[in-house]
This record gives C-alpha cells, sequence and structure tokens, in this order.
C-alpha cells in the first residue's frame, strides 16, 4: 500500500492516511516511562525462585544463606507469606475469570505444578542482591511421576469439552464415508512443537500500596482484567486497584492474563509496606508464562475428479495442564475456509504437568491453518491443478460450518491482486523446476483467515470551547498504533483536526475498555467512541438550534452557550453499569454470532530459496494481500501485518522450544537458543490491504491483530515443497530435514 499520499490539509478526512503514530517521538526518544522504569523514592527489588521438579511436594525449604546477603529485605515462601486468596476457576459469563493464567495459589501452596513454578520471591535493595539471594535458596522436594513429554501422553487425550466462546468441534454429512469413496485424496498427519513468548519488554511489574489502596504498574494486554483479578486476590474494592499501563513492549498473547510475577510483586509490596518492582529474566518468562504447547494434527481431504472437496477431516491434539489454561480451537479455519459437503471437525486435550497454555500469537489459526493450509495444497497436486485455482473452485457462498452469510469476503480478489503482484504466472507447477544457480526456487501460497469479534467499551469524549476533543478510554498500547487510529476515527468523526484530538489510554481510573486481545480491540473501541461522537454532536446540534449558531464551528456554539466544554459518557463503570454493559454485549454478541459470518481474511505469496549442498532454507520474497474492512491508517495497519508475517516465519524456520523428556525442563529459556527470526532472515515484506468496508460494523473496519501470522507456515511449507519435491510436515522447517 502507498505511503506517499499528499499530507492532509487542515479537515481533510484522516482515516486512511499513514499518520505516524502519536506515541512515536516519545518511544523513539526514550521518553516512553515503561513498567519497570517508573520512579518510587524507596524502591525495592524483587525475584523469583523456581521449581526444578514438575510434580510433587517441597519437604523443606531453606532461606537462611539467602536471607543473609546483604541488601535483601525478605525472602517470601509459602511458610510465611501473606494472605493471598486463590483465583476462581473459569466461568464464560465472566471474562475477568478469564484473567488467571492459572490456578494455582503461590505461595500459598507447598503443591508443584510444573518445572518453573514460583516457590519463593527473593526482595532486596538491589536487582543485584535478589539475583545472588535467589540462587542461595535450597529447596527439598518429595517427587511424584510427572507427565511432560506430549508423544508419550499424546494416546490419552480426551475430547476438549466446548463453550459458549469456544466450539469443540463439528459435523456435516457423513465426511469419513465420503473420504473413502473419494477418487482423489490426502490423509496427513502434521506436529509443531511448543512456542514461547518473547517481547522485546520482558514482563515488568512496579507496585505499591497505600494502605489498602493499590497501584500496579503493569505491562498488560489487559488492565480491567488485572484490576478485577487484583481486587479479587488481594480480597480489597476493584476501585482501590489502579492500574497504569501507558507502554506497554509487545504482548503477542503472552499479557493477556495475569502470571506469576505481576502477583506476587504486589504480594512482596504488602509484605514489605513498600514500592517493588520485578522485570522477568527472560528465563523467569519461560519459567512463568504460558504459551504455546505441541501439538499434532490429522487433516484428511477428499475430492473428485474435477477437485471439487467431498470431504474435509480436521482432528486434532493439544496440551493443558493440571492447573488451567485457555484451550486452542485449532480446527478453527476448517470451519470456515471451504465449501464441501461433509465435514468432521474434532478436537482433543491432554493434560500435563507443565505451566497452562496462553494464547499466543493468533491461538487456534495460527497452528490450525498451517495443517490445513498444507494439505488443501497436496490436494491440489493430487488432483493436478493450480493451488490458487483449486482454491477458488472450492470458494464457498455461505459460512460452511453452519450455512450463514458472509459479512464480506473478498479473498478471491485478494489472490488475484496477489498473483498479479507477485508474478505468480511466472512459475512453473513441476516441484524442482525451478533454479538460481545452485538455490533451488520455490513458490508458494496459503490462505489467512482469523475471525472477527468485538467486544464492550466504555468511552468519554470531551470538546473544549478552542476546539480541542479528548477522548478517554482505558485501553491498552502494546505498540500497534492503537491511540493514534482511535484520534483519527474522532477527528474525522467530529470534523476537526487531527492535531486537535488527544486520546488518554493506559490506566484502569479511565473509562473501562476491552482487552487487547482477539484482535477486538481497536473495533471495540472505535465502535464506543464512534457512538459518543455521534451523541456530542446530536447535543452540540440543539445547542446551536437555542444559541442561533447553526453552520458555525463547535467552538462558537460552545463559547456562545457559555460553556468552556461539553462531555459525553457512553457506558459506566458503576457496579449497574457494568452489568448492563456485559448483558448489552452478551445480546449484541449473540444476536451478531448467529447472523453473520465475519472475518479477516488474507493471501500469502511467498519465494523460497534453497541452498542444494546444505539444506538452508531462505525466505527471499513475500507478498500479503488482506481483506480485513475499512483501513484506518495505513502505515501502522501494514507494519502490524508485516509484523505478524516475521512472527509466522519464526514459527516456520526457527521457533521450537524444547523441553526436556524427563522431568519438563524447558532446555533452551533464551534468545540464544530459542530461533526468532533476526534482520537478515527477513526479505522484503510487501503488504497490500483491500480497503473494502466491512458492510455489518461501524466504519466498516473489523481487526487486523492476529491474521497476519496464520497460513505463513503453510506458504513456506508449499513453497519448499515446489523447491524440492519434498513436504515437511513437522515444524519447524529446518535444513536437517532437507538432507
Ligand atoms: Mo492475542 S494471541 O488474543 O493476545
Amino acid at each position: 500500500m502507498t505511503e506517499t499520499l499528499p499530507r492532509a490539509g487542515a479537515g481533510d478526512p484522516v482515516v486512511g492516511r499513514p499518520i505516524d503514530r502519536v506515541d512515536g517521538p516519545a518511544k523513539t526518544t526514550g521518553a516512553a516511562v515503561y513498567s519497570a522504569e517508573v520512579a518510587y523514592p524507596d524502591l525495592a527489588y524483587a525475584t523469583l525462585v523456581p521449581a526444578t521438579i514438575s510434580r510433587g511436594r517441597i519437604t523443606s525449604i531453606d532461606t537462611a544463606a539467602a536471607t543473609a546477603v546483604r541488601g535483601v529485605i525478605t525472602v517470601l515462601t509459602h511458610e510465611n507469606a501473606p494472605e493471598l486468596k486463590p483465583p476462581q476457576p473459569f466461568n464464560p459469563f465472566n471474562f475477568a475469570t478469564f484473567a488467571a493464567g492459572t490456578q494455582v495459589n503461590y505461595l500459598k501452596t507447598d503443591e508443584i505444578f510444573w518445572d518453573g513454578q514460583p516457590v519463593a520471591l527473593v526482595v532486596a535493595e538491589t536487582l543485584e542482591a535478589a539475583h545472588e539471594a535467589a540462587a542461595l535458596v535450597r529447596v527439598a522436594y518429595e517427587e511424584r511421576p510427572s507427565a511432560v513429554d506430549f508423544a508419550a501422553e499424546e494416546g490419552n487425550a480426551q475430547p476438549q469439552k466446548a463453550n459458549m466462546v469456544l466450539p469443540s468441534g463439528a459435523k456435516k454429512g457423513d465426511a469419513e464415508a465420503a473420504f473413502a469413496a473419494s477418487p482423489v485424496k490426502v490423509d496427513l498427519r502434521f506436529t509443531t512443537p511448543p512456542h514461547n513468548h518473547n517481547a522485546i519488554e520482558p514482563h515488568a511489574t512496579t507496585a505499591v500500596w497505600d494502605g489498602n489502596r493499590l497501584t500496579v504498574h503493569d505491562s498488560t494486554q489487559s488492565i480491567d482484567w488485572l484490576r478485577t483479578h487484583l481486587a479479587l486476590r488481594f480480597d480489597v474494592q476493584p476501585a482501590n486497584v489502579r492500574v497504569v499501563s501507558t507502554y506497554v513492549g509487545g504482548g503477542f498473547g503472552g499479557k493477556s492474563v495475569v502470571w506469576a510475577g505481576t502477583i506476587l510483586t504486589a504480594l512482596a509490596a504488602r509484605a514489605i509496606d513498600r514500592p517493588v518492582r520485578m522485570m522477568l529474566t527472560r528465563e523467569a518468562v519461560y519459567h512463568t508464562v504460558g504459551a504455546r504447547g505441541a501439538a499434532t494434527q490429522r487433516v484428511a481431504l477428499g475430492a473428485g475428479e474435477d477437485g471439487r472437496l467431498t470431504s474435509l477431516i480436521h482432528t486434532t491434539v493439544a496440551r493443558t495442564s493440571r492447573v488451567g489454561g485457555l484451550p486452542e480451537t485449532l480446527t478453527s479455519p476448517s470451519r470456515h475456509l471451504y465449501a464441501t459437503p461433509t465435514m468432521l471437525l474434532q478436537q482433543h486435550l491432554v493434560e500435563m504437568d507443565l505451566i497452562p497454555p496462553s494464547p499466543m500469537r493468533t491461538p487456534s489459526e495460527g497452528i490450525g491453518s498451517f495443517a490445513l493450509e498444507s494439505a488443501i495444497d497436496e490436494l491440489a497436486y493430487q488432483v493436478g491443478m493450480d493451488p490458487i485455482r483449486f482454491r477458488m473452485l472450492n470458494e464457498p457462498a455461505t459460512n460452511p460450518v453452519d450455512g450463514k452469510a458472509f459479512s464480506r469476503r473478498w479473498l478471491p480478489e485478494a489472490y488475484a491482486l496477489g498473483a498479479e503482484q507477485f508474478g505468480w504466472s511466472e512459475r512453473t507447477p513441476e516441484p524442482g523446476s525451478m533454479r538460481d544457480g545452485r538455490w533451488l526456487v520455490g513458490m508458494g501460497v496459503a490462505t489467512a483467515f482469523h475471525p472477527a469479534q468485538q467486544m464492550a467499551a466504555n468511552v468519554t469524549v470531551r470538546l473544549s470551547v478552542d476546539g480541542s476533543v479528548v477522548v478517554r478510554c482505558a485501553f491498552q498500547e502494546i505498540g500497534v498504533g492503537a491511540a493514534t487510529v482511535q484520534a483519527q476515527i474522532a477527528a474525522d468523526a467530529l470534523g476537526v483536526p487531527f492535531e486537535n484530538v488527544r486520546v488518554e489510554y493506559g490506566d484502569s481510573d479511565l473509562p473501562s475498555s476491552a482487552a487487547a486481545i482477539g484482535s477486538v480491540q481497536t473495533a471495540t473501541v472505535a465502535n464506543s467512541l464512534l457512538e459518543g461522537c455521534e451523541k456530542l454532536k446530536k447535543r452540540l446540534r440543539s445547542l446551536a438550534r437555542r444559541h442561533g449558531t447553526t453552520g458555525q464551528s463547535h467552538g462558537e456554539t460552545l463559547a456562545r452557550a457559555g460553556l468552556p466544554s461539553l462531555e459525553v459518557a457512553i457506558g459506566s463503570d458503576t457496579r449497574v453499569g457494568k452489568v448492563t454493559g456485559q448483558v448489552k454485549f452478551f445480546t449484541r454478541f449473540l444476536r451478531e454470532q448467529r447472523r453473520w459470518m465475519k472475518a479477516a481474511y488474507g493471501a500469502h505469496f511467498c519465494e523460497v530459496r534453497i541452498d542444494q549442498d546444505t539444506g538452508e532454507v531462505r525466505v527471499a520474497r513475500w507478498t500479503g494481500v488482506f481483506d480485513f474492512g475499512r483501513v484506518i491508517n495505513t502505515k501502522t495497519a501494514t507494519s502490524q501485518l508485516r509484523g505478524g508475517i516475521i512472527a509466522g516465519i519464526g514459527m516456520a524456520l526457527g521457533e521450537e522450544t524444547l523441553v526436556d523428556p524427563r522431568n519438563g525442563r524447558i532446555m533452551n529459556p533464551s534468545l540464544a537458543e530459542y530461533h526468532l527470526p533476526v534482520q537478515a532472515d527477513i526479505p522484503q515484506i510487501e503488504v497490500m490491504c483491500l480497503d473494502e468496508p466491512d458492510p455489518t460494523m461501524p466504519l466498516g473496519l473489523t481487526g487486523i491483530g492476529e491474521v497476519g501470522p496464520t497460513g505463513v507456515a503453510a506458504a513456506i511449507a508449499n513453497a519448499v515443497h515446489h523447491a524440492t519435491g519434498k513436504r515437511i510436515r513437522d515444524l519447524p522447517l529446518t535444513l536437517d530435514k532437507l538432507l
């Protein structure tokens, strides 16, 4: 998408323009203060001591040597930690219960559920003293046999339970019989390893108690859930908890729920009655923050000689833990992407003695799409058809799983534009048929897909007599340009220059917002913001009629009315207001769910080059064309999608958490040994957005957060097959698998 539009003049609409992010200067000059940088006098530093067994009990814990280290203030264990309430089990009617990362009541139990679970907390005058002392805590355990090896446990998986947000499977016709009778078919098994969160800012908390009031500065994706959760655990009113989260150095799902670090920092601050800070070490992120578990998937597809699908079977096994964890819906892409007369989707879970899994970079579709989109490519080759033509032939008219109407679906247009831009017609379909010197060249495609949802947000909008506008909403800016796009939306809705709008966010003292998860935040906040702007304009119009200023500026109207400013509110954070909001939200959610299939789509095109001797895979070129409704900001949107594609390249080629199958210990908890892509691994990535408004959404926008990474690993695996003739169905796609 072009980023060279002429600069907007005063009063020109700004929605759709590549506006620089409003927080850019603060971030690039270092003026931005992150959660581990907030200054407090008398600040103490905390660090965690991890368990070294995966299941059992603590029999004794010796903190004498640790306590003797100079500068140590206290060492907290299950024997002396202050009161902490247990978390509430998951309840789909109360989103705040999503907020519990685990069901473990840290430092209030001697039971161990995974290797790395915090067993002690050291608080000291300096970070160095805290780390030194932590290494001196001696813990003895009584170990029990544990289930930590996914390959060995896979057979013990049980059918995944459905709930009102996450379906567990689907059945349409007799898919097994249709598969058996199909003249062309593939029946494939895919495996994906565990992956870990590695945001550039490790999870960080600064916690301060003032009597019974708690303030936490925390790198969170959900201010509201965190506040509710801390109130529950520390037995205070939510109004007594303030969460401040102005800048967050990346979320990716790892900061969506509440993990041990945040809770224990607040506990430490209460124990010593001083401000306490904890920034997790990279290793502690692996120990205490859940991420993506290993999975295996079977995709069996049948087609007629004409290439039309006759059967789609997708069954999966993923893992959970004995202490909670949000299960993924791995078959999600198979519910929606292809027209098929029969369908069988089943998900299974196996309980393991590992940290509970957590959302990560597109839960469900992230790895679900690897299996489906690889299998579709294989079937296209079996049929003898170009993989794009094959997809277009099987493009559904309505949502395959339930026949609902699509709110909008421009996937064929995305493929057509991408093919032209990428030069797909230059590809010769025969595997191994394209070379460039010692490089085997391959081109692959795959579909990107993520369902679109909205949640509830409260906002206020205030217009002042000088024409300035303040939007207040406690949403989270995790690095994507969230405040910038809301300012653009408000500017256009009120007809004021972009520079006049200030957006206040990232603080629970503001009206509460949805979490920055599930690609919901921007559309959710925009929905309330637009409602607020309409309400404000209506009040301004009636003021103008009363004071004879119709046709003049908003400022004139306020001046004539003798008002310094005018503010409207959407939603309310009173107890009743919150319940009303929840009911309103669920009513709307269920109505929308019944009526429309709403999603973001995309077509990925990639070129890989593979060294003929070493098997090294380089991604040489990328084009992604996306359909997610209206584009608010071409710069932040393309940047976010590009980041998503890079995350997908990481998952495809390098990322793998290595778990010791004997004891459940993560063996590579560092950026040195967990292979994220680096600059040299990333080619030119061209991102294009169709910018077709969704007719069912205010302003036509849905969500873009998570569609980017979906399908990326499949596009690469399909390109690798095209280059080499080899099908790799086990990630990561490392060179040893190609030799
Ligand atoms: Mo996202 S992985 O729902 O934060």
